[in-house]
């Protein structure tokens, strides 16, 4: 009798353990099982949608935009991705599979720790080929109308098909790219789950696009010191950083007028005549974009959001502390535009005379726009299997050659 109820036991516990094996294989489902609720700064509805929440939605302004006073509102941001989308694009923004050589991801260049960029004066693609142009941080582009320093894509999605297929950063195909991730399994169930409505069972190019894409406009930076400060908690900034935000506003130093709070840009572009490192070539930026010779030497105005934390400065990495780029504008309108260059450099670069402690108060204040409290979760380990990439190490020892050449 006792003997039958031990087989009898035994045998149910080896059922338990096969349909265990049998559900959950080594290349667990579990293990990239997508979010079903969105990143923090936003709200889900019934229909899944997550839609971005913040106190500047709450001041209106007949603009919409808003004028540049503390309590203006934001531009509409671009949202309603699902949270299964969102966090999609999460493990495929750290995957280096998406490049050719899967040596690259976006997140190799746009690394969390530097402000989404990578900390060097140039980016550096595939086979460590120097680019001509710094990596802009990627933090609060949903509010973004146009990409690039020279804008020339108009959404996310154009954007990225940049870098992706650039033969010099990562390099890979249409066909190569849909080819790898269709061969994954883990990526095939992810992509399933993040757009149900599909019909067929292959990954399509679009749910890529759009997957990176929600990912990026959960990005959001609105919650730094400075931002607090706006919405009325009059302590948020010391008296130091509150003359440099004076000095920011004000008609002498103009700096609100093209930065304009509360995204700190006015998303607009602008010729300001920044000068390249010595021996590189002059860069038309957006005169190429338009094909207007008035627009030469201009570019996009950048957020000044985490400023502090994406170092080298400006579209060529020109400058490498945040002091070096405030005083580029106060050593007078034009003092580093080349001989041979006859810009039409914008009205509101001028000549400010500044003095050195107004000089530190504005990088002071600066440093107050740092907002990282909706950093989102790094992966451990992306579907591919590979190692997170090792791109932070390589630039480091860039880094350091660049250094030694500038000395
Ligand atoms: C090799 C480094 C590198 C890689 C890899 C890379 N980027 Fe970039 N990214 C840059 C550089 C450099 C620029 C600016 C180029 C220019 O303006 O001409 C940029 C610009 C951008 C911008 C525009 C930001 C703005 O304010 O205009 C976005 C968005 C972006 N990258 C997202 C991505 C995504 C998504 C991926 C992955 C699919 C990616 N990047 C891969 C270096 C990189
Ligand atoms: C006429 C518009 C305009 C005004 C006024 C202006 N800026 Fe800028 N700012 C720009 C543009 C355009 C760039 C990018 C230029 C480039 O890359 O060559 C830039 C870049 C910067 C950067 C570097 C951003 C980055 O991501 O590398 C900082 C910091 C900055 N500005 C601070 C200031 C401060 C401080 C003031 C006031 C003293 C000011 N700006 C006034 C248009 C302006």
């Amino acid at each position: 009798m006792k003997s039958k109820m031990i087989t009898g036991l035994l045998f149910l516990l080896g059922t338990i353990i096969f349909l265990f094996t049998k559900v959950s294989p080594a290349n667990t489902p579990q293990l990239f099982a997508l979010a079903s609720y969105c990143p923090p700064g936003f709200v889900l509805t019934p229909q899944n949608q997550c839609l971005s929440r913040n106190l500047y939605q709450m001041y209106s302004s007949l603009q919409k935009s808003g004028v540049g006073g503390l309590k203006s509102a934001l531009p509409k941001a671009r949202d309603g991705f699902t949270p299964q989308q969102i966090d999609l694009g999460r493990y495929l923004f750290f995957d280096p599979v998406l490049s050719k050589d899967a040596s690259l991801s976006c997140a190799s260049c746009h690394q969390p720790a530097r402000g989404f960029t990578d900390g060097l004066p140039v980016s550096v693609g595939i086979n460590h080929t120097v680019l001509t142009r710094s990596a802009p941080s990627v933090w609060n582009v949903a509010y973004l109308k146009s990409f690039f320093w020279d804008a020339r894509a108009s959404s996310l999605e154009e954007q990225m098909k940049g870098p992706l297929y650039a033969e010099d950063e990562m390099a890979t195909t249409p066909g190569l790219l849909l080819a790898t991730l269709n061969g994954i399994d883990a990526y095939k169930q992810m992509f399933e789950e993040a757009f149900p409505m599909r019909k067929g069972p292959d990954i399509l190019e679009n749910e890529i696009y759009t997957a990176i894409a929600a990912f990026e406009s959960s990005l959001i930076s609105l919650n730094s010191r400075y931002d607090r400060y706006a919405h009325g908690y009059k302590d948020a900034l010391t008296s130091k950083e509150l003359e440099g935000l004076n000095v920011f506003r004000s008609f002498v130093a103009r700096c609100a007028e093209c930065h304009t709070p509360p995204l700190f840009t006015n998303r607009q572009i602008a010729v300001i005549g920044t000068p390249e490192p010595p021996g590189n070539e002059f860069d038309a930026g957006t005169e190429k974009t338009y094909n207007d010779p008035t627009m030469r030497g201009g570019f996009k105005i950048p957020s000044l959001r985490n400023i502090e934390k994406t170092a080298p400065y400006m579209h060529s990495g020109r400058f490498p502390t945040l002091r070096e780029t405030v005083e580029f504008y106060t050593k007078g309108r034009g003092h580093a535009v080349p001989k041979n260059e006859k810009l039409i450099l914008h009205w509101h670069i001028w000549e400010p005379q500044l003095s050195d402690y107004e000089v530190d108060r504005l990088v002071d204040f600066l440093k107050t726009l740092t907002g990282e409290s909706f950093m989102p979760q790094i992966p451990d380990i992306v579907p591919s299997g590979l190692q997170l990439s090792n791109q932070s190490k390589v630039n480091s020892e860039i880094n350091q050659t660049n250094n030694e050449k500038r000395n």
